[in-house]
């Protein structure tokens, strides 16, 4: 008996399931309807709705609340027609839960007051419990996915990006701090990536029990690195991330940025999707990692100038991908707070317009 003949069962819509899917066919290389579209940070200061939300929560807050993580989850998934959602955390999200004193400062980002900067200070981090350090969130996942359109993506850090932080205890442009480490300490820089490899699986895991269908690692300040210098000492640790997520058979999605030098290392390293920036183009980015999906990759600031150019832009990512199976169109790196949101939305209708098949 099939499901579609029984009349209290009517078939599902097929633009409303043709929307769920698109994003997960996509990541496997699988043939879609259209192109499937999200936007990195889509569901941050861009929109008015968080705007609002952040007047009376912070962002710590925010993730502390199961209800309204999900509503601010899913507020670009409503507004913007985008065919995935992002789960609303930062990176630093599971950082308090191995004992790391976490703030997020208004317009600086992280800050981390003592930084973990000694063999001491690792040593006595606190061994991580998902369900004990992060249970809001992991209620948050059940609950999104009782009410999402779309798939869910799930996301931490890198270890190297994550360690960046815990290193100088904020943001560091060139990552000065945690290379020096690197060079000078190399016992204690493997100490720390350990243990912050050993934090993500535990905590991807608990995500993807809770429900995301997707995880996206961002290791943003990977791109200070040499090829030289991240094949020997950090694509060991992301060999064992990988090797330890991989299992729970959900999608993984691996992006850096200003890591055109070392794509073919991080596909080396997993990932069933290589998120790629702006910097490159889009296929020259995929010639590097040519049996993977790939992911983006229209500069973000396109966005802040007029349609037409966006308009430009996105057709000049999309025809580099020449409707290819497995590519998701993103941004290169996050959408900036000063994006118009209107811009965004015309920008989803377009990817689909354009590669509907
Ligand atoms: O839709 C989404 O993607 C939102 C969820 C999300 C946030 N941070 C919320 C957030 C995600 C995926 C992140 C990832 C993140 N956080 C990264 C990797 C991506 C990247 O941008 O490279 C990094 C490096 C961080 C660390 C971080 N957190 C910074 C540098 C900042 C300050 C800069 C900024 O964008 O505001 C944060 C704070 C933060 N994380 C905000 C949000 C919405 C702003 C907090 C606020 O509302 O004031």
């Amino acid at each position: 008996m099939t499901t579609t003949s029984d009349p209290a069962t009517p078939a599902p819509c097929p633009a409303a399931s043709a929307r769920a899917d698109r994003f997960l066919r996509a990541c496997r290389r699988e043939p879609v309807d259209a192109t499937p579209v999200w936007f990195m940070r889509q569901a941050g200061r861009s929109l008015p709705a968080y705007r609002a939300i952040r007047q009376r929560a912070s962002l710590l807050e925010i993730t502390a609340d199961s209800a309204l993580c999900t509503q601010v989850t899913l507020q670009p998934v409503v507004q913007l027609g985008v065919d995935a959602a992002i789960l609303f955390a930062d990176i630093t999200s599971p950082l308090p839960g191995m004992g790391v004193p976490l703030e997020i400062r208004e317009g600086v980002g992280p800050v981390i007051d003592p930084p973990v900067d000694t063999l001491a200070a690792i040593r006595a981090l606190r061994p991580f419990d998902a369900e004990e350090a992060v249970s809001p969130l992991l209620e948050a996942i059940r609950l999104i996915r009782r009410e999402s359109p779309v798939p869910l993506i799930g996301f931490a850090g890198a270890p190297f990006t994550l360690a960046s932080y815990l290193i100088t205890g904020r943001s560091s442009r060139d990552a000065e701090g945690i290379k020096s480490l690197m060079r000078t300490e190399p016992q204690t820089f493997d100490a720390l990536l350990s243990r912050l490899v050993d934090t993500t699986i535990a905590y991807v895991h608990a995500q993807v029990g809770a429900g995301v269908q997707a995880v996206q690692l961002f290791d943003s300040w990977v791109g200070t690195l040499s090829p030289f210098d991240y094949e020997r000492s950090v694509l060991p640790h992301m060999r064992r991330l990988f090797a330890g997520i991989e299992p729970r058979g959900v999608p993984l999605i691996h992006f850096g940025t200003g890591s055109a030098g070392l794509l073919a290392l991080q596909a080396e390293a997993g990932g069933d999707v290589i998120g790629l920036d702006w910097r490159i183009a889009l296929d020259d980015g995929w010639s590097r990692v040519p049996d993977r999906a790939v992911q983006g990759n229209l500069d973000p600031t396109a966005l802040l100038g007029p349609w037409s150019g966006v308009e430009e832009q996105a057709r000049w990512v999309l025809a580099q991908a020449r409707g290819r199976a497995g590519h998701i169109f993103n941004l290169g790196h996050g959408v900036l707070p000063a994006t118009d949101p209107d811009h965004l939305r015309r920008l989803v209708d377009l990817v689909h317009e354009e590669t509907a098949r």
